[in-house]
């Protein structure tokens, strides 16, 4: 189910339970918002003691009023379930729905998204009041999409969950012998006998049985996955016919967001970039990669649910957002395929945890404060940008990033229990196809792959059934693919994988990956170059190697013969090779000279084995000499300045490419510009009464400046 929008969703988080007894300030609210240009607003996600003040009496009056009256003014709702935070007398009531946690210690009230997601009294209790919503507002025309509950998170360790998580091990085992077999419960003769003797992993109990850890948080993201599910279908029970989504965090380790993507119709997150804290295009590229893994989950526009109008108040230093990131961070969220921009919060609470969170109204109540002030801005500039809507991003490349991967690799006691850089790996990818200006999908290991020319593997430590298959026959068909170090050491229970590694793909890979070093924190290898960078190549492509000597030629005091030369950190692999052809060898160490890098023509395709962890540079060159081989190319055809993002969305007609700045300088940028229309254009500064300059550049500069962002459209023929 799509959402059929006809503007860009702007607007945010509105607590109007806050101020129920000041009418004056929700009429005043009214105004300010439709002065920032506001179409949007996401209501009730933590007013379920509002909405039912005592056991099934519901007082749903108050909010339909506010629906109403919003929608009067032209702002549609986005309405929350209320399963993120309970009413007190619910858990007084029925103490099972508060959490025990892994040392078995139980919850006490208080806080939020944290009830037990095994509880069928919160299940009940929640099927009641979500019926009730829908059957009340989903034929509200005003009522635009179901917000499921707030950031689920976390985990419940209580009987009633250590007893659905043996129901579901049950069912995917079916005998306690193929437990222990899949487990390898041998380890330590931590045989089970019989399947009630099954618990959570504890640091008070059992956390030595890798497959028993890897089980529970699958379990843990399913229960979590089945609850939203279960929401999802009280409110269809109800008669709700709109569409779902629940707002995704960055990076959140604990659930697979494949399977939860798959029980909502919209992708939705929330973005809080700690802008100004060290490099803003290390940030931006950080930001833009969480962006795009949320785009990849269905591969269609997503939206951004919350993000900060100025600063938030729960990082350890909460700086203010220098004039112009507002919107900056609102259009690359537009680039990477988001059809809102949306904050975390319309008005500032007086009151609470959250009292010092910005917010597009704070406490002065007054439109003349910078944040207001760039809101406005950007909400007018949006109401011209309309024509982006529902636009979708086309990759020809995508880098795997997986959940169960991360979880088992991350789990097992291995080479490095320090730091893995799994994240890092997948960002040092992302980034070097992102430094040439290309559109990169994100995606996990169950995703189709036909469709890329390029598919990036990095430290891919676990191999989930049918994935080496998959593999093959894209490589064999023409696909480039290139796997990193620590890479298809296990199958999906865990289990190492016997005769070599990675396992089902050394043909593939023509070599066999087999002994790890893992390094000390500040300790190096090198990668030294043997003959041509990149065999293979023709010759209108040997500038790649003049070009790569000279871009790391600081480095050559490490190369043996001031050859080409990069330097590795934290894990390099041994590689025994078979058919593969090596490239770079190691430069340092007793394995000085053995392969490190390799190729390996396989069917129509090539297969790129990356033996450690190579610093940034060695994937910029490597992956612009790939991309050059692949024949892909960013829409202006020309290298892209370091700091600035180069991003497409396109429909049948058009395309719009998104060009910003990061850094804190002007960039030139002199594109041949003649086939594409600049539909925005512009920079913020401040001057020293505070008073907000907003320049605009369509008029071709040759500079970008500070956090410009221009947009540019190209008609298609
Ligand atoms: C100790 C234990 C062994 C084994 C090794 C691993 O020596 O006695 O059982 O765990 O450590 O290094
Ligand atoms: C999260 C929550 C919001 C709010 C913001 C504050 O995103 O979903 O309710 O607490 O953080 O930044």
């Amino acid at each position: 189910m799509k959402m059929n929008l006809d503007s860009i969703l702007y607007g945010g988080d509105y607590n109007p339970d806050q101020w129920l007894e000041h009418p004056e300030i929700l009429q005043e609210d009214l105004r300010l918002m439709k002065k920032a240009h506001v179409n949007t607003v996401t209501l009730g996600m933590f007013s379920w003691a509002k909405l039912e003040p005592e056991e099934d009496h519901f007082t749903f009056d108050w909010m339909e009023e506010i629906i109403d009256r919003l929608y009067k003014n032209g702002i549609a709702t986005i309405l929350g379930t209320p399963s993120a935070s309970r009413p007190h007398w619910l858990a007084d009531k029925y103490p099972e729905v508060l959490r025990v946690n892994e040392d078995r210690r139980k919850q006490l009230y208080g806080m939020r998204e944290n009830h037990c997601y095994s509880s069928p009294v919160y299940r009940e209790r929640i099927r009641r009041i979500n019926r009730q919503l829908a059957a009340r507002f989903d034929k509200n025309p005003a009522v635009i999409l179901w917000h499921i509950s707030n950031e689920y998170s976390g985990e419940c360790h209580c009987p009633l969950c250590q007893d659905a998580f043996r129901k579901w091990i049950i069912e995917r085992y079916q005998t306690i012998e193929e437990v222990n077999r899949c487990w390898n419960t041998g380890f330590w003769g931590h045989d089970y006998q019989s399947f009630e003797q099954i618990e959570s992993p504890s640091s008070m109990g059992e956390i030595s049985i890798d497959g028993l850890t890897l089980d529970w948080k699958r379990f843990s993201s399913h229960q979590t996955t089945d609850f939203c599910r279960w929401e999802v279908a009280a409110l269809r029970e109800g008669g709700a016919k709109k569409p779902t989504t629940t707002n995704l965090m960055y990076h959140y380790k604990p659930i697979n967001y494949h399977e939860l993507a798959d029980v909502i119709d919209i992708i939705s997150w929330d973005n809080y970039p700690s802008w100004d804290k060290g490099s803003n295009v290390a940030r931006a590229a950080d930001t833009a990669m969480q962006h795009d893994i949320m785009r990849s989950l269905k591969r269609e526009p997503f939206l951004l649910m919350e993000s900060c109008p100025g600063a938030t108040n729960w990082k350890e230093i909460s700086k203010l957002t220098r004039p112009g990131m507002i919107q900056a961070q609102g259009l690359q969220a537009l680039a990477h395929g988001s059809d809102s921009v949306l904050y975390f919060q319309i008005r500032q609470g007086r009151g609470g945890y959250e009292k010092f969170h910005a917010a597009l109204i704070s406490h002065s109540g007054k439109d003349d404060e910078r944040n207001y002030r760039e809101c406005q801005h950007l909400g007018e500039s949006l109401e011209s940008l309309n024509g982006i809507l529902g636009s979708e991003t086309k990759a020809d490349v995508a880098i795997l990033f997986d959940w169960e991967n991360m979880w088992a690799m991350e789990n097992a006691m291995g080479p490095r229990n320090q730091n893995l850089y799994y994240k890092e790996s997948v960002q040092k990818s992302y980034d070097a196809f992102r430094k040439q200006g290309i559109n990169v999908d994100v995606i996990d290991m169950t995703q189709s792959i036909d469709r890329y020319k390029i598919l990036v593997a990095p430290m891919l430590y676990m191999f989930r059934q049918g994935f080496s298959d998959k593999v093959k026959a894209y490589v064999e068909a023409g696909g480039i693919f290139l796997m990193t170090y620590w890479s298809g050491i296990v199958d999906e229970h865990d289990l190492c994988f016997l005769g070599g590694c990675p396992g089902g793909l050394m043909d593939v890979m023509g070599l066999r990956a087999s002994e790890i070093d893992a390094l000390y924190d500040g300790e190096y290898n090198t990668l030294l170059a043997v003959g041509d960078f990149l065999p293979g190549f023709s010759k209108k492509h040997s500038w790649q190697l003049s070009e790569v000597t000279s871009k790391n030629s600081d480095r050559k005091e490490d190369g043996e013969k001031g050859g080409i030369c990069y330097r590795c950190e934290h894990l390099c692999q041994l590689l025994k090779i078979d058919t593969a052809i090596p490239f770079m060898r190691y430069g340092k160490d007793f394995y000085a000279g053995m392969p490190a890098v390799t190729v390996n023509p396989y069917g129509k395709g090539k297969a790129f084995y990356i033996g450690a962890d190579a610093e940034a540079q060695f994937y910029d060159d490597l992956y612009a000499a790939i991309l050059h081989m692949a024949e892909i190319e960013n829409p202006f055809g020309m290298e892209i300045p370091e700091g600035v993002e180069v991003t497409c969305r396109e429909n049948e007609k058009q395309r719009f490419i998104f060009v910003q700045n990061f850094n804190g300088y002007a960039i030139p940028w002199n594109p041949v510009e003649k086939y594409y229309k600049i539909l925005h254009s512009e920079y913020v500064t401040m001057d020293s009464n505070g008073c907000l300059e907003y320049h605009q550049t369509n008029d071709g500069q040759s500079l970008l400046q500070p956090l410009e962002s221009r947009i540019y459209m190209e008609e298609k023929l």
